[in-house]
């Protein structure tokens, strides 16, 4: 099995390599996958070329998997065209790419296609309608997907991706917690944390399932999270208790917190279709946070 992951730098990429480091279990011949790295100085997404380049250079893959993305929520308000390259015409080259070589592919997606304003939690099926550039390029991708690749890939919609490593709320909310008396973080907007980690382990997971390696599978979209509905207010609350942080934390609404792009107000997604197809663990919220918290206190 050869094996392609993008965004090797990223939250998500280096997740995976960390289990896949560590990982001694074999594919079902009991030869070991043969898993690749790359980041953007092997495979630009922003660039169709690079892309190109990249796979006419390269033995064909069984399976790829795209942890890269345009991921500056706020950024790409200004940047809605290298965004959607990446997000979205990459996304589109890279399904066209697997499905010559007849590869499955992975790829992720976010919560932020929805609104928000659902009411109850999302299903996969629930109308998408994004609020901001970010979520609309995710979207696109999704969509571009789909249309080619009708079998053989899976969509796995995320939220609130945090980690031990590079930026995210968490080492923000550590390094910012340290530094000030309080701080202001939004109360309005709800959803589940990610840790990487727990998506990585489901990731490896699903591509070690027979339902995703059989051929000719219809394509799927399936939401994948911890357990737990909380808003950024809690999460940085559940940090500093962690932490013992004295910092306080001042609950504030949207509107008194604005930034280049909305958010949407309520993303909570159901997770009960990966945990029956592929047999996937969910964690709680806070469960994880501890382990994310525990590795990083070590690394310190
Ligand atoms: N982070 C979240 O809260 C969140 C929430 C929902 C969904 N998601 C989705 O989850 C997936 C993984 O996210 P993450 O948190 O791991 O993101 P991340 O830490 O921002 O990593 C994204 C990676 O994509 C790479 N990348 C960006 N532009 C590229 C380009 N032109 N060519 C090649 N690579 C490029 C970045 O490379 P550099 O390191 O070189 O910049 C980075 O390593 C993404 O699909 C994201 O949309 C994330």
């Amino acid at each position: 099995m050869r094996i392609l992951v993008t965004g090797k730098n990223g939250q998500l990429g280096r997740s995976i390599q960390k289990i896949v480091n560590t990982d001694t279990k074999t594919d079902n011949n009991q030869s070991p996958n043969d898993v690749i790295f790359v980041g953007r100085e092997e495979l630009d997404l922003s660039s169709e070329s690079s892309i190109s380049h990249y796979f006419n250079n390269n033995d064909k893959f069984d399976i790829i998997i795209n942890c890269a993305a345009y991921t500056q929520v706020d950024k790409a308000e200004q940047e809605a065209e290298l965004a959607d390259q990446i997000n979205h015409l990459a996304v589109k080259q890279l399904a066209s790419i697997a499905s010559n070589q007849l590869a499955k592919l992975l790829h992720i997606s976010t919560d932020y296609v929805f609104d928000g304003e659902n009411g109850k939690p999302y299903t996969e099926t629930d109308t998408p309608n994004p609020i901001n550039a970010y979520g609309r390029t995710k979207l696109a991708g999704e969509k571009a997907l789909q249309a080619l690749m009708p079998i053989n890939a899976i969509i796995i919609r995320t939220s609130w991706v945090y980690s031990e490593y590079g930026n995210n709320f968490v080492s923000t909310m550590l390094k910012l917690g340290k530094e000030r008396d309080d701080l202001r973080v939004v109360s309005d907007q709800m959803g589940s944390p990610t840790y990487a980690t727990d998506l990585a382990d489901a990731i490896l997971e699903i591509i070690r399932h027979k339902k995703f390696r059989d051929e000719g599978q219809t394509t799927q979209i399936y939401n994948y999270s911890n357990e737990g509905e909380i808003s950024w207010y809690e999460f940085a609350k559940e940090i500093f208790k962690i932490e013992k942080i004295e910092c306080r934390v001042n609950p504030v609404t949207s509107q008194q917190y604005p930034t280049p792009a909305k958010r949407p107000r309520n993303t909570l997604m159901k997770k009960d279709k990966i945990v029956t197809v592929f047999n996937i663990k969910t964690s709680n919220w806070k469960s994880s946070l501890n382990t994310c918290m525990t590795i990083l206190k070590k690394q310190q």
